[in-house]
């Protein structure tokens, strides 16, 4: 049976009631701006709104780079914050990872592509510029997510292609698909294994 993975994007403007635990609120609360915290607080609280029907209690573990894991829990989930969105991703078994990028204007795409990308990928940001960029970011970003490593490890992987290419981390496939994204952000979802799946829009 094909795999789904479930999206929703958050919009963290919107009035939401807040349902964050003790270490969420420590979390939150260390933040410096309000509206850093405002938004904090509206992703984790709808992850626990999505989560607590599927799982019950939602309890948390993290792996070595500080992947958020459902303790004891089969059910894979994954959160990107850009600027006032959020996406989340949850899917039944396999690892899953979310980015969502925003192609803010007024960086040199062309000139991190050239630091950070393969050579084949900078040539392809210089010719199509900032969301070109976004949207190779994200793929990566995802593929790294999913792994549970950190980023620095995934931006040499290829994922240039339309539709995105299989990419191998670490020794471990990974099936990316972009998702549709709010005007001038970009946003992807990696999910472990060669197998096909399908997303879910929420
Ligand atoms: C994982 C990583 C790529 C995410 O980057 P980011 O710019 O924070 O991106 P996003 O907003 O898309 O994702 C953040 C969310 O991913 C989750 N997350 C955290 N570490 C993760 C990891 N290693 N793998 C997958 N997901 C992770 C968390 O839910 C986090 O949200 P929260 O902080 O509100 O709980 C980056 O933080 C990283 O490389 N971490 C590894 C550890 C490290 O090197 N940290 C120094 C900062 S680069």
């Amino acid at each position: 049976m094909t795999a789904v993975v479930d999206v929703w994007l958050v919009d963290t403007r919107t009035p939401f009631e807040s349902t964050l635990d003790a270490e969420e609120l420590r979390r939150r609360d260390a933040l410096r701006l309000s509206e850093d915290r405002r938004r904090f607080d509206a992703a984790h609280s709808a992850l626990r709104r999505i989560l607590e029907p599927r799982v019950g209690a939602v309890r948390w573990s993290r792996g070595p780079n500080g992947k958020p894991h459902l303790a004891g829990e089969p059910c894979q989930v994954n959160l990107s914050h850009a600027g006032e969105w959020a996406a989340i991703a949850v899917t039944d078994a396999r690892p899953v990872g979310v980015d969502l990028q925003d192609a803010v204007a007024g960086l040199d795409y062309a000139a991190m592509a050239r630091r950070f990308f393969p050579p084949a990928e900078a040539e392809f940001v210089a010719a199509r510029g900032a969301e070109a960029f976004a949207l190779l970011w994200a793929r990566k970003e995802a593929v790294v997510k999913a792994a549970g490593d950190r980023l620095t490890r995934g931006l040499l992987l290829p994922v240039a292609g339309d539709p995105p290419p299989a990419v191998t981390h670490d020794g471990t496939g990974y099936t990316l698909a972009d998702l549709a994204a709010p005007d001038g952000f970009r946003a992807a979802v990696a999910l472990a294994g060669p197998e096909p799946f399908s997303i879910r829009r929420h």
